[in-house]
């Protein structure tokens, strides 16, 4: 570590991520000071230089338009700076700047590097010596990668347009000019003006939940989040908006059209928070919310600080998807409070959280539950890593993304591989002291940012001991930095699923699916059949499990998914509506991709695939679309 950057550190050790690049990987050295004191470490996705100047707090001002589906405004900064640092640097992707001042107007010059396609561009100010805040005034495109503007014909309600943003991995530079990697932590606040009759959310505290109505008509709404965190949790969702209280500080809010249904879908949200809590401390951030999105959100669901971002597609009506919202809640531990410092530890986000996410529905609903998840977890990481290839260095879990768009690398390695470390450590080390130590490990980190190999300091000086005995069990390269899933894994296994691979095999074997013994089986047994029927079967039997089960009628998205998967496969005509109707009601990425996929693999799929994608496109999210189009051709 160089004495500049140490110092660099320590004068910005309140909220700093700071890390110590030059440690080898896999140091045996305890930390020995606070983690916030260590050394910067160097992000590949930010232009950023924080151990020069950086964003300590960004104050937004700025007003949504629908018809030129631009947000414009000011972001005031403030930033600490080292010594007389001459220059701040922040990224920027599409943003147009209009002018750049401090905090007293005075023109400060700035300039706009060359563009990257996956990084965006750098914007330098150059400061006076006494600047500790500057105001950027700009306007976002209309097609910047983080904001979707839906018509009103794309939401629930029909009659209003709807703005959210996405902000993980690297877009928010596209909506505010910030630094924008994972270890700048920032608290915020914003004042944002819509039109009258639309509610604007954020991932924030809520000042003025109605608004204040301008002399304009529009009206204004405020928010403030005074725990720091990375750009990427900053969020902002405005539409025709309504909430439903389910405890004193826990709500949904949807389309009015849908809040009901999603309070219902949703009704244990404060048992889920109890049960985080009881686990691994104290639920950090005052409210959590959820807010149900439109179709077209790309993803399961967003973990943004107070406000959860999920897809519609989880409302069941039987509450048998809401794992996902165990999963966005125990990132306000994993991930909000505890952050990887650079994409390439997004396993300590992920992987972390499907572990907590699995130790909350063990908790709510039992073990059997927990046991179900976990195996259909471990089925698809299977898949994921057949699909990469065995060798493949995007199964390791620490990820090597410069130079790539961090979404590439985004699998469900990170998650399923990720977690199952976490049961083998529980596994070597036991329950009770594996669960202290994370209890631990988010109370000593929390609102910083980790990698990777502050991870294995923090678990060999504070679980494992220094016990090489004990860490031999878990074997740390193996996991870490080799591909594919070593053989120490614990192998989870589900009594439930037993009675389904029984069902399995006897219709494989010829038993009529009506008489296949399926009482009482839950969506998880469901999923366990769709995904474990053999590679071949007839039509007459693809017949008889649709009239049997009902599925190309499912409600539920995951079984319909699945189904449809199936369908594809062996070109079972009759569930074609059902597919083209899957594939342009909702745009989260984990179903089409897949859907897409399979169809371009047939002989027959790439036309409806093409004329489908054609239709569906527009409506899709920027995040959804840029994937779908490397695959539809
Ligand atoms: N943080 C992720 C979503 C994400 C990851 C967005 C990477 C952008 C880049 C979120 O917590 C998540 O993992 N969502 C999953 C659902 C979850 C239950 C596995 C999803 O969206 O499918
Ligand atoms: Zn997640």
């Amino acid at each position: 570590m160089r004495v500049g950057s140490l110092l660099a550190c320590a004068a910005l050790a309140v909220t700093t991520g700071c890390r110590d690049t030059a440690s080898p990987s896999m140091s045996t050295t305890p930390p020995t000071t606070p983690p916030a004191a260590a050394a910067a470490v160097r992000d590949p996705h930010s232009a950023a230089r924080p151990e020069e100047a950086r964003v300590t707090h960004v104050a937004l001002d700025l007003a949504a338009d629908f018809a030129a589906k631009t947000l414009a405004g000011t972001a005031t900064l403030t930033i600490a700076r080292t010594g007389s640092a001459p220059t701040l640097v922040l990224d920027t992707a599409d943003l147009a700047i209009l002018k750049v001042t401090d905090a007293l107007g005075r023109t400060l010059p700035h300039a706009l590097g060359a563009r990257d396609a996956i990084l965006g561009q750098p914007l330098t100010i150059t400061l006076t010596p006494d600047v500790t805040k500057v105001v950027v005034e700009y306007r976002t495109s209309p097609h910047a990668a983080a904001l979707q503007w839906l018509s009103p014909s794309q939401t629930a309600g029909r009659k209003q347009p709807y703005l959210f943003s996405q902000g993980e991995a690297i877009l928010t530079r596209s909506w505010l000019p910030t630094q924008d990697s994972p270890a700048i932590r920032q608290t915020y606040e914003a004042q944002i003006t819509v039109p009258a009759p639309l509610v604007a959310v954020m991932s924030a505290e809520r000042l003025t939940p109605d608004g204040v109505p301008l002399p304009d008509g529009r009206r204004r709404f405020e928010f403030r989040l005074t725990h720091p965190i990375p750009p990427y949790l900053i969020a902002i969702a405005i539409g025709d908006l309504a909430v439903r209280p389910i405890s004193a500080r826990t709500a949904v809010v949807a389309e009015p059209s849908v809040v009901d249904r999603a309070a219902a879908e949703f009704v244990d949200l404060e048992k889920m928070v109890a049960a985080a809590e009881a686990l691994y401390g104290p639920y950090r951030w005052g409210r959590y919310d959820v807010l149900v999105m439109p179709p077209s959100f790309p993803f399961g669901g967003m973990e943004n600080p107070m406000l959860t971002f999920a897809t519609p597609t989880i409302l069941a009506g039987d509450r048998s998807l809401t794992s996902l919202i165990a999963h966005e809640l125990a990132h306000s531990w994993s991930g909000n409070l505890v952050t990887n410092a650079t994409w390439n530890d997004f396993w300590l986000n992920e992987g972390f959280t499907v572990y907590f996410e699995l130790r909350i529905m063990e908790a709510l609903y039992g073990p059997e539950r927990m046991a179900m998840l976990e195996v259909l977890g471990r089925q698809e990481l299977a898949e994921e890593i057949a699909g990469l290839g065995a060798g493949s260095k995007d199964t390791h879990l620490r990820l090597s993304l410069a130079g790539r768009n961090p979404d590439d690398g985004m699998t469900t390695v990170a998650y399923d591989k990720g977690a199952a470390l976490l049961r083998l450590i529980e596994q070597v080390v036991g329950r009770a002291k594996f669960d202290a130590w994370l209890r631990s490990w988010f109370g000593r980190r929390a609102f910083t940012s980790a990698t990777t190999d502050d991870f294995v300091a923090d678990l060999r000086a504070n679980l494992l001991g220094n016990d090489a005995a004990l860490e031999a069990r878990i074997n740390l390269p193996a996991w870490l930095d080799a591909p594919g899933i070593p053989p120490n894994a614990t192998q989870p296994a589900a009594a439930a699923f037993d009675r389904v691979d029984a069902a399995v095999t006897h219709f494989a074997a010829g038993t009529p699916a009506s008489q296949l013994d399926t009482r009482g089986w839950v969506t998880q047994q469901w999923l366990r059949f769709l995904t474990r029927l053999p590679d071949h079967v007839t039509m007459a039997q693809l017949t008889d499990l649709d009239r049997a089960f009902g599925f190309s009628k499912s409600g539920n998205s995951e079984i319909l998914f699945a189904w449809l998967r199936m369908a594809i496969r062996h070109r079972y005509q009759p569930a074609m509506p059902a597919l083209e109707q899957f594939l342009t009601s909702q745009g989260r990425r984990k179903f089409l991709r897949p859907l897409y996929d399979d169809l371009m693999k047939t002989s027959w799929g790439p036309a409806v695939a093409r004329r489908v994608y054609q239709q569906a496109r527009p409506t899709y999210h920027a995040v959804s679309v840029a994937t779908i189009d490397t695959i539809v051709k």
